[in-house]
């Protein structure tokens, strides 16, 4: 039989450019969405919600009865995500009256690379909600998806600030005023800044841990008070800054406190380093432990700063300015 195509929900990725680990402590956070997307392709089903993880060669079948009660502990986390995703949409709106949901496939894929920093359980989760809703001709304000999508990330992470869900959701630059409220910042001073820099996201390493397992760490750190106080101290400047010097500077500024907490590893300082000396500044972004970095580049000096990432032999190197599409500028190794 043809499948009969529905439709396609697009979800963009991010970056914190000032701000991770010190914001799941109610600290602020500038984050950015960053256009590389994970895709949810909706067709009819005649029973089933039928959900294709295409990165992973993973199908689920959920009889439409069975998701308000679905048992999630057997499932490994990247479809946990999907499965808590699916769950807590059905029992919002079930909550709210509706019901005889309708019965759907979706095939899900990603231009984000899973794991590193860019937010890719955060696409996925609201990729997955989304196509819900879209299936079934519901749709409900953005503040309350964004609830949501970051309940979900808390059940299935544990610990975790509203940044990811809400910047990839608001598709946008926002400040994160504390681990759960936030603002988008179009239009302001900093977002002209921003709107003008070049900035290369480098997929420095794999991670060898988890999201939850690094906050988890910083947790215990002895000193994270006082790192997370200069964290915020730098984040309530950012919005005073006129220039890419000054705003390089803090990214290092930024970058050095998140060494301090344990988070970086020796080559994500290399391109830190390397970031600092042809760019403007450069930062590890999200939790850690390998993953990416941003560099506010300047053009004059690309090509050098390639040249080396490629000497480096890092993963992947994404283009990207707000509001634009980002390009991946090597080929994947
Ligand atoms: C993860 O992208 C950023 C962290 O600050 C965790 C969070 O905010 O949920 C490390």
């Amino acid at each position: 039989m043809k499948e009969v195509f529905k439709g396609t929900v697009e979800v963009p990725s991010k970056v914190i450019l000032f701000g991770e680990h010190a914001v799941v402590e109610g600290y602020g956070a500038i984050s950015m969405a960053v256009d590389l997307k994970t895709r949810g392709r909706i067709f009819e089903s005649e029973k089933d919600i039928v959900i294709n993880l295409r990165d992973l060669g993973r199908s689920l079948t959920l009889n439409i009865e069975d998701i308000p009660t679905l048992n999630l502990r057997n499932y490994n986390s990247s479809v946990k995500y999907v499965l808590c995703a699916i769950k807590s949409i059905v029992n919002y709106l079930k909550d709210r009256g509706y019901e005889d949901f309708k019965p759907f496939k979706l095939d899900i894929s990603s231009d984000i690379p899973v794991s590193c920093g860019l937010g890719s359980s955060a696409s996925v989760v609201a990729t997955t909600i989304k196509s819900f809703l879209s299936a079934n001709t519901i749709s409900i304000p953005k503040k309350e998806l964004c609830k949501i999508c970051f309940s979900v990330e808390r059940e299935v992470q544990g610990k975790a600030s509203i940044t990811d869900t809400a910047t990839v959701i608001y598709n946008s630059v926002l400040k994160i005023k504390n681990s759960n409220d936030f603002e988008v910042l179009e239009g302001t001073k900093l977002y002209k800044l921003l709107k003008g820099c070049h900035f290369l996201v480098v997929h420095v390493e794999r991670r060898k841990k988890k999201t939850a397992e690094l906050v988890k760490e910083v947790a215990e750190h002895p000193r994270k008070e006082e790192i997370f106080r200069s964290i915020g101290e730098i984040v309530n400047k950012v919005e005073e800054v006129s220039t890419w010097e000054e705003l390089g500077d803090l990214m290092v500024k930024n970058h050095k406190l998140l060494r301090e907490l344990g988070v970086s590893t020796s080559k994500i300082d290399k391109v830190v380093e390397l970031g600092s000396r042809y760019g403007y500044g450069a930062k590890l972004s999200g939790a850690g432990g390998g993953g990416v970095v941003i560099i506010l580049t300047d053009e004059d000096r690309r090509e050098g700063l390639l040249e080396s990432l490629r000497e480096l032999e890092v993963l992947d190197v994404f283009e990207c300015k707000v509001g634009v599409k980002s390009e991946i500028k090597r080929d994947k190794k």
